[in-house]
């Protein structure tokens, strides 16, 4: 579908059909468009977890507000991000890069030493922030790639994310929960939204030509 048509065609499902399974060639299609998302630096400060586990869904669905979406949704995508920038993680990152590019080991140096002089004095939940921010941007990524392939998504922010973090284990890898995306298929009857028109502010108030 082409990507304005899907854009208007999906919306925040809130109702899913727990029946219906996204294939697995699809989820992997959407986690690999989640991958591809540009990031500050390239730093990539986030991963991601894809739950089709119910009884952990429906865990997390106790510290979500009661939202049945993600209780009956395919697949829940969690988004995590990093608790904190650190220079072995920057390198890290650089040493991929400088393997997969077939580069010197310091061909970035200058560059990462700036990042670690800039990020690393600043404190974690700055940088957990700052982190996040581009788990965002994967988001949006995750969710357009699905609404190209007619599954439907909802970006949920409406959890307590430390009760998230303690569910997966996060702390001890050094994430954060970020942003939930349920993903599977709309149950159009029982959903509410399914058929309100999507409200947007006009092109007018929302843009700002400056020629
Ligand atoms: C960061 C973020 C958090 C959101 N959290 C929730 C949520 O917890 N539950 C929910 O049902 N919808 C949630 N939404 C969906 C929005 O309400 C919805 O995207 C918005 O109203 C626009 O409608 P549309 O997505 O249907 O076009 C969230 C959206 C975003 C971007």
């Amino acid at each position: 579908m082409e990507l304005l048509e899907a854009f208007k065609w999906r919306y925040a499902t809130k109702k899913y059909d727990p029946a219906r399974k996204v294939d697995k060639t699809l989820i992997d299609k959407i986690v690999e468009a989640a991958r591809l998302a540009p990031t500050s630096s390239g730093l990539q400060p986030f991963e991601v977890f894809v739950i089709s586990n119910q009884e952990l869904k429906n865990k997390i669905v106790s510290v979500a507000f009661d939202q049945q979406i993600i209780a009956d949704c395919s697949h829940l995508i969690v988004f995590a991000a990093w608790d904190n920038y650190t220079a072995e993680r920057i390198d890290e990152i650089y040493a991929l890069t400088t393997t997969e590019r077939e580069q010197p080991a310091d061909r970035y140096n200058a560059y990462t030493d700036r990042l670690k002089s800039l990020y690393l004095p600043r404190p974690a939940e700055v940088n957990y922030t700052h982190a996040a921010e581009q788990a965002f941007i994967s988001l949006g990524f995750a969710i357009a790639e699905a609404a190209s392939l007619k599954v439907d998504t909802t970006p949920v922010g409406g959890f307590i994310n430390d009760e998230v973090d303690k569910l997966l284990h996060l702390e001890e890898k050094g994430l954060r929960s970020v942003v939930l995306l349920p993903v599977g298929y709309r149950e159009e009857a029982n959903d509410w939204l399914a058929n309100l028109k999507k409200v947007r502010n006009p092109r007018e108030k929302f843009v700002t030509e400056i020629a």
